[in-house]
Parts: C-alpha cells; structure tokens; sequence
C-alpha cells in the first residue's frame, strides 16, 4: 500500500502518487506512459490523468507495480482495472498484469490454446487471475524463461496441475520443474517453439508461438527512448557476447509481429520487418 507521506515530492499535485519506496522497474510507464515518468531513480506522476483511458492506464499501472509503490489520495473503485487483466494483447495473446516483486516486476503473459493454455513467466497468486485462468480453461504449461522470473510459478503450477518448463541450467531455481530441458537445441511443443538464447543468464529460453508472438524474457525488449529493439547491457548477468549471438539468430524469426519481454516493454513488429529489426538491436549492441 501506497503511503502518501512518502509520496515523492516530483509528483504533479493530484489524486495519484508515487512514494519512495519505488524500485524503478519501469511497469507503470509501460502501462501509462502519458502519466508516469522517470526521475532517474523511482517513476513520479509526470501529469494527472486527464481522460478516462488515461484514468484506466493508471489504475492498472498501480495493481502492475510490483512493490505497491503507487497510491491515490482519494479512494477509487479499482474494479473495472481489476476486472481488465489479464489484457488480450493479440488474438488469444493476454498480459496478465499484477507482477510480482521477487521477478523484480517482469510482466506475465497467459496464451489461450486448443492444445492447452500457457503461462509465460509468473504474475503474483492472486485471486482475480486465478479465476480468470480457470474461467479461460485452466493453466497446461507454464513456461519459465530463466530463473529470474520463476516468482510464484510453483504456486500456479500446484493450483492447476500445469507443467512447469525450464533449462537445465535455470533449474536451481525450479528444481521441482516438471519438464527440464536439456542441451541447446530447439523443442517444439505444440505452437510452442522453444528457443536456446544464452547470455542474460546461461540457460536462458524464448518461446516463439505460431511463429508470430516471441515471448523474449529478458533477452530483448521494446525501448521507447531509443525508438528500438534492444537488450540491456546493464542487467547481462552471464555474457553480452552471447547475448549478441542469440539476439543475431532470431534474424530467421521472419513472420514475429509481436515482442513480450519480461522487463522492458511490449512491441509491435509491422509484417516482414523482424529480419532488420534485429540486425539494428544486435549491431547497436555490438557497439555498446
Ligand atoms: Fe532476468
């Protein structure tokens, strides 16, 4: 819960405030970018919401923090921003929202499937979208991209008997994942195509769904301010070499329109142009 007497004093006056013990993870500004900026070291309510989608954004940016580090000063039904996650973000594609601290607030994605539902990363156990999973036919696979972002899978897995899916290499930090997958090659699952892309950390997977939807863990991400695709140098906890070879071989990912990171933000791909798209994001990378 928000607390307004630590709210920070960059804040525009207003209903909405960020306090102090904000982490500077970057969800609300994913969420409402109109509404929230970026001091350097926490996000601040830039300017008020001033319409009611930009009252929604905002509303959803406070149940996506992950530490409850934004409040309002006056009571607000939240239920309609409850009732909104998870965000169908493409055809059977959603964002699930509510992201969970020990991921240090790397976004969820649920995809609704004829051959079993999945689970892309964990979002907090939380009672709204454990309903909301069940109501969209339940949890098959809960792919796990590395061992960062495993938050509250095990519950999730337990709840809905789904199989948990991670790399030898990340399993320490799932070791009672049901599927372990081993080596570096491809697995395919269904739509799911399972990709081996090492270098944020060692054993780290992207899963690649009817070729169009890459769900990009910490790999490779939308940056607004570069006006790109692109990875993180700062957060390359393994090797930045390989990251670069692993962001290289998607170049034959050639029909993806949409990105979905773990951290960072979502991103639009127009038909046919992923091949450059991540030319640009490995040679911007090579000269980091
Ligand atoms: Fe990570």
């Amino acid at each position: 819960m928000a607390n307004p007497k630590q709210a920070l004093k960059e804040n525009a006056t207003g209903n909405f405030f960020v306090d102090s013990t904000c982490i500077n993870c970057g969800v609300s500004r994913h969420y409402a970018p109109d509404v929230f900026g970026d001091t350097g070291t926490h996000a601040f309510v830039k300017r008020q919401p001033q319409s009611a989608s930009d009252e929604l954004a905002a509303q959803q940016a406070l149940l996506a923090c992950p530490v409850g580090s934004i409040g309002t000063r006056e009571k607000r039904d939240l239920r309609a921003a409850v009732d909104s996650f998870p965000l169908e973000m493409a055809p059977s594609i959603y964002l699930n929202g509510f992201n969970h601290r020990k991921s240090w607030g790397a976004h969820s994605y649920f995809i609704q499937s004829s051959g079993g539902n999945w689970l892309i990363d964990s979002p907090r156990f939380v009672s709204p979208l454990v309903d909301k999973f069940t109501a969209l036919g339940g949890i098959e696979y809960i792919f796990l991209t590395h061992s960062d972002d495993v938050a509250d899978a095990h519950r999730y897995a337990r709840r809905f008997n789904a199989k948990r899916i991670i790399h030898r290499l990340e399993a320490q930090a799932q070791n009672d994942a049901e599927i372990i997958l081993e080596g570096e090659s491809d697995h395919v699952i269904g739509s799911g195509r399972i990709l081996f892309t090492p270098g944020h950390t060692r054993g780290h997977l992207m899963l690649l769904w009817n070729d169009r939807y890459l769900f990009t863990g910490d790999h490779l991400a939308w940056l607004p301010n570069l006006n790109r695709f692109g990875s993180f140098r700062d957060a390359c906890w393994y090797s930045w070499e390989k990251q670069i070879e692993s962001v290289d071989k998607l170049k034959v990912c050639g029909e993806v329109e949409w990105v979905f990171p773990g951290h960072g933000k979502w991103g639009r791909v127009a038909k046919g142009d992923f091949p450059a798209i991540i030319d640009r994001a490995a040679q911007s990378m090579r000269e980091q």
